[in-house]
């Protein structure tokens, strides 16, 4: 089996090698914190051990729930938000077929998500396709508490009750949450929906290799254990003792140096749109577990070559505080070649008888060369193919640089006491119960 590369050449000639070479111990010091959980929020690291210890019987259920799920739905509905959605949504995204949901003949049930904004019109619109079709809700909460998926919920089982009665009801719902707290774990109880269990050890962010993500990935129809395969490969390569060749030693390593000579925002490029919502997935978990104490890493994104036509100019000429991480995939799972056209009126002949592939892996060769040329650092991760198990791959590799770039940074990479501010006005502004001091408060700041 191939494995995903990191290469750092483009990066490592915009700062002292020297340097860089003192991260061999620094990065190696941050795993072992890691693998003994003597850093900090070590109590959140249930993920690090996961895909070996992930047992089979759980795997099956998981597998089984999925397909008692799928014979009976259309459309299954995923509840939740940050770490409880950005995981599956970007796995399926990944894996889809791109214009899959407009087909009619359908082997998977359409996978929706929601709870993940608080738009009326986006439910009222949910509610109103859902409206003649079979369909089930995954609703995912670790706290069981949030409001966004709360209210979706609410929504959508009272919808769903008055369509099929409780007791049909109760079948079409699968809880993930809290083995004990929080209301959606009493709910579970209270109205006998089947359910599993967020392990207090695992955050939102790091929770895509829990039914969290891989409840939904199987009810849409892929291949878990082969997603638990590759993310098992690369833990044993993240645990590679030497610095050269451990790709999660490299990238923690760079951005920190890279960071330190103030390359304050990273982009995550890709060439081949699937790979947008890896780059939601990615930008939530090195966003929520960098940024604090006035420090972190800015994470963006961009798709190219899409992209070159917007914000290529910035990347280019802007601002230089900026570095490129490029997803690169070697292989397309399609063959299309560029056609022959005897008239040749625009101009293209030059490319007939080319893969799509062939032009599109030239734009990335040339984007690079352009801004390695405008002064923009480039780390380059190839990924064989869009699979279950380089997908896998690239989950864990992301998840293990991002706790080892949040201990080179110290600061706790598993916490999130930032997300509260914003919660804490809403409540006051909505006047909630429990919230009367700080509406009181929160009402002089904006008479
Ligand atoms: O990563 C995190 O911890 C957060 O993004 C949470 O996943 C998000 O806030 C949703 O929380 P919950 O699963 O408790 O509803």
């Amino acid at each position: 089996m191939k494995h995903l590369q990191v290469d750092l050449k483009n990066a490592l000639s915009f700062i002292d090698k020297n340097n860089f070479n003192n991260y061999d111990k620094l990065v190696k010091n941050q795993n072992e914190k890691l693998i003994n959980k003597t850093g900090k929020g070590s109590d959140f690291l249930g993920w690090v051990n996961l895909p070996n210890i992930i047992s089979s019987d759980l795997i099956s259920e998981i597998n089984e729930t999925a397909k008692q799920l799928r014979e009976k739905s259309e459309v299954i509905v995923v509840i939740g938000i940050g770490g409880s959605y950005l995981g599956a949504k970007a796995v399926i995204e990944a894996l889809s077929g791109q214009f899959d949901h407009l087909k009619q003949e359908r082997k998977n049930p359409h996978i929706l998500f929601a709870g993940h904004n608080l738009s009326e019109d986006y439910h009222y619109e949910l509610l109103d396709f859902l409206k003649d079709k079979k369909y089930s809700l995954v609703v995912i909460s670790k706290s069981g508490t949030t409001t966004e998926p709360a209210i979706a919920f609410r929504l959508l089982r009272k919808d769903l009750e008055n369509r099929f009665g409780k007791q049909e009801t109760s079948n079409r719902i699968i809880a993930i949450t809290d083995a004990s707290k929080g209301a959606l774990r009493n709910m579970a109880e209270q109205e006998n929906y089947k359910s599993f269990i967020i392990d207090d050890d695992i955050g939102g962010r790091y929770s895509v290799l829990t039914p969290v993500g891989l409840l939904p990935i199987a009810c849409a129809g892929y291949n878990i254990e082969e997603l638990l395969n590759g993310a098992k490969s690369m833990f044993e390569n993240s645990q590679n003792n030497s610095f050269e060749e451990n790709p999660v030693y490299q990238y923690a390593a760079i951005r920190h140096a890279l960071y330190s000579i103030n390359k304050t925002t990273e982009i995550l490029a890709n060439y081949d749109l699937r790979l947008n919502y890896i780059a939601e997935w990615w930008k939530q978990l090195f966003g929520e577990s960098e940024g604090k104490e006035n420090k972190g890493i800015f994470p963006a994104s961009v798709s190219f070559t899409t992209d070159l036509h917007s914000l290529g100019q910035y990347v280019q000429e802007g601002l230089r505080n900026i570095f490129e991480t490029v997803i690169s995939v070697e292989k397309t799972k399609f063959n299309l070649k560029i056609p022959d056209d005897k008239d040749n009126f625009d101009k293209l002949n030059y490319l007939a008888s080319k893969p799509i592939d062939y032009v599109n892996k030239m734009a990335e060769l040339g984007t690079k060369l352009a801004h390695i040329d405008g002064n923009v650092p480039n780390i380059k991760i190839t990924i064989p193919e869009i699979t279950e198990y380089y997908i896998g791959q690239l989950i864990y590799f992301f998840e293990k640089s991002c706790a080892i770039s949040g201990y080179l940074l110290n600061i706790n990479p598993f916490d999130q006491p930032g997300v509260e501010a914003y919660k804490n006005n809403m409540f006051a502004l909505l006047e909630k119960p429990g919230f009367e001091e700080e509406s009181r408060k929160i009402k002089t700041r904006i008479s």
